[in-house]
C-alpha cells in the first residue's frame, strides 16, 4: 500500500454497504437487549458505515463517538453525519489507546478492526475498560480464509492445482501479515477465547445471514457494486490486497520468492478470467463469507 494512502483505501466502496440484512441486526438489537438510548462507542469507525448501522438500531436519543487513525476517515465520517443529522461525533486516535474515562460508554463496538491490529487482545481489554459495568461488547470481525474456497461457476471449473494455489498463497500471506504484527485476518475465531479470557460474560458468537447472488446481467445494486470491485481489481496489478503486501506477507509467512512470482501470476491469471466471465455474462456465484458477530457483557 502506498505510504499516503489512507489505512482500508481499497475497501471503502459501495460494496460495504451490503455486508448485512437490516432485519437480522435488529434482531440481534432484541438478542443483546440493546438499550433504547446507549452512548456507543465505534473503535476504528472508517468513515462510519458500521456506527451508522448500530445507531440505526436505536433511538435517536442514543449517541455515538466514532474514533479513528485516519484524520481523513474521521472528517468524511463527520461530514456524513452532520449530512444525515445524526447524534455522532468523530475524533482521531488509536484503538490501543483509546482516549475515554473509564466506564464511559453503554455499548463498545467494532467492524473489521481487529484484524489490523498487532495486539487485538490488548486492544479488546482496552475496549472493555470503557465499557461501563453491564455495558456489551460488540465486534464484527471475519475468517477470511473461508473465502478462499467460494469458487463460483468459473472457478470451479478450474485445475485443482490453481484453486490449492490461491488457498497456499491467501493462508501464507494471513500468516506472513500476523507474523509481521500487522493483525490477523481470519480472527474471528479467536474472538470469543479472547472475550473470554478477559472475563466478558455471557459470550456469544452468530454470524452474519447475509448472502447474495451474483448473476448476469448484475443488476441489483449489490451485484453492481461487486462487479465493479472485481472489474477494477482485475484491470489493475490488485489481488485481495496489492502486489507489494502481498508479497511482503506471503514471504513473511514462509514462501519463496520463486513460489511468490509463480502463485502471482496464477491469481492474476485467474482474477482476469472471473472478470471476462463476467463480462461476457457467463460468471455465477454467491456472494458469502463467515463474518462472525461476537458479543459479551462486563
Ligand atoms: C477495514 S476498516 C473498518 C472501518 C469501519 N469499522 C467499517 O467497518 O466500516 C479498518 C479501520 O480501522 C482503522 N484503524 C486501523 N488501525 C487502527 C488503530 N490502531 N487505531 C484506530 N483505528 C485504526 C483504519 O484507519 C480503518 O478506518
Amino acid at each position: 500500500m502506498a505510504a499516503d494512502t489512507p489505512h482500508s483505501a481499497e475497501y471503502f466502496g459501495e460494496q460495504r454497504d451490503f455486508w448485512w440484512n437490516h432485519d437480522f441486526l435488529e434482531l440481534m438489537a432484541r438478542r443483546w437487549g440493546l438499550p433504547e438510548a446507549p452512548r456507543i462507542l465505534d473503535v476504528g469507525c472508517g468513515v462510519g458505515h458500521w456506527g451508522r448501522l448500530m445507531l440505526s438500531l436505536v433511538s435517536a436519543r442514543a449517541t455515538l463517538v466514532g474514533i479513528d487513525r485516519e484524520p481523513k476517515w474521521v472528517e468524511e465520517a463527520a461530514r456524513i453525519a452532520a449530512l444525515q443529522g445524526l447524534p455522532a461525533q468523530y475524533q482521531q486516535g488509536d484503538a490501543a489507546a483509546l482516549p475515554f474515562e473509564d466506564e464511559s460508554f453503554d455499548v463498545v463496538t467494532c467492524q473489521t478492526v481487529l484484524i489490523h491490529l498487532r495486539d487485538p487482545e490488548a486492544a479488546l481489554a482496552g475496549m472493555r475498560r470503557v465499557l461501563k459495568r453491564g455495558g456489551l461488547l460488540i465486534v464484527a470481525e471475519p475468517q477470511n480464509l473461508s473465502g478462499s474456497l467460494m469458487l463460483g461457476k468459473t472457478r470451479f471449473a478450474s485445475p485443482a492445482e490453481e484453486v490449492l494455489a490461491h488457498v497456499r498463497m491467501q493462508l501464507l500471506c494471513e500468516r506472513g501479515k500476523q507474523a509481521l504484527g500487522e493483525g490477523h485476518n481470519s480472527i474471528g475465531e479467536l474472538v470469543p477465547g479472547m472475550f473470554a479470557r478477559l472475563g466478558l460474560t455471557g459470550v456469544a458468537v452468530y454470524q452474519s445471514d447475509m448472502a447474495s447472488p451474483f448473476l448476469p446481467p448484475y443488476a441489483s445494486p449489490a451485484e453492481a457494486a461487486q462487479k465493479q470491485q472485481l472489474l477494477d481489481w482485475a484491470d489493475r496489478d490488485f489481488w485481495y490486497w496489492d502486489r507489494e503486501d502481498t508479497q511482503r506477507w506471503f514471504l513473511a509467512g514462509g514462501g519463496s520468492a520463486e513460489e511468490f512470482e509463480r502463485n502471482w501470476a496464477v491469481v492474476r491469471a485467474t482474477s482476469q478470467r472471473v472478470a471476462a466471465a463476467i463480462r461476457a455474462g457467463t460468471e455465477e456465484s454467491v456472494q458469502a463469507g463467515a463474518f462472525f458477530l461476537i458479543s459479551g457483557r462486563r
